[in-house]
């Protein structure tokens, strides 16, 4: 007896309208509903500077900031991104292309080295100053933080070169000139 073979059709996954402002600029696109934000960043608006390491959250290279807060982009559906505000590592430098203060840091004080987990590290560290200035501005938070307080705030990003001594100093560094 002849087999017949049924064909299903696979609906093909619709693209949505997703409307954000990343550095600063305003961007209206399409997007797959599944895409990831680090996808975006990275395919759609071409913002190379945010990396794909581990893709499973572990790592922290994907981070960027949303609204200030930090996440990791890889497991950041685009669609939540909707109305938000972006800043990857691009967002940083100043005009021209000057450095910011954590750019700055993480230079002299030489805790660079292959470069791959830097912009997770530098969204990370404007985090923590932005963090430091608004809890100082508000008086709550009076008390430095402590070389530990630090080093948990960097929990997630991963450093495969540097053995995060000199990270932590540019951190510890920018924290006291901003005091
Ligand atoms: S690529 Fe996102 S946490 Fe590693
Ligand atoms: S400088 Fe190479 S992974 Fe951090």
């Amino acid at each position: 007896m002849k087999k017949t073979v049924k064909r299903v059709k696979v609906k093909q996954e619709e693209s949505v309208s997703l409307s954000l402002t990343v550095n600063g600029n305003r961007h209206v696109l399409k997007v797959r509903p599944a895409a990831l934000l680090l996808d975006v960043l990275r395919d759609v608006l071409k913002l190379k500077g945010t990396k794909p390491g581990c893709h499973e959250g572990e790592c922290g290279a994907c981070t960027v900031l949303v609204n200030d807060i930090p996440v990791n982009s890889c497991l950041y559906l685009a669609v939540r991104a909707e109305g938000k505000k972006i800043t990857t590592v691009e967002g940083l430098t100043g005009p021209g292309g000057a450095l910011s203060a954590v750019q700055n840091a993480l230079v002299e004080e030489g805790a660079v080295q292959c470069g791959f987990c830097t912009p997770g590290m530098a969204i990370s560290m404007q985090a923590l100053l932005n963090t430091h200035k608004s809890r100082k501005k508000s008086g709550r938070g009076t008390k430095s933080l402590s070389r530990d307080d630090i080093k948990k705030h960097f929990e997630g990003n991963l450093c495969r070169c540097t053995g995060y001594v000199k990270i932590i100093d540019a951190a510890e560094k920018l924290l006291a000139q901003s005091e």
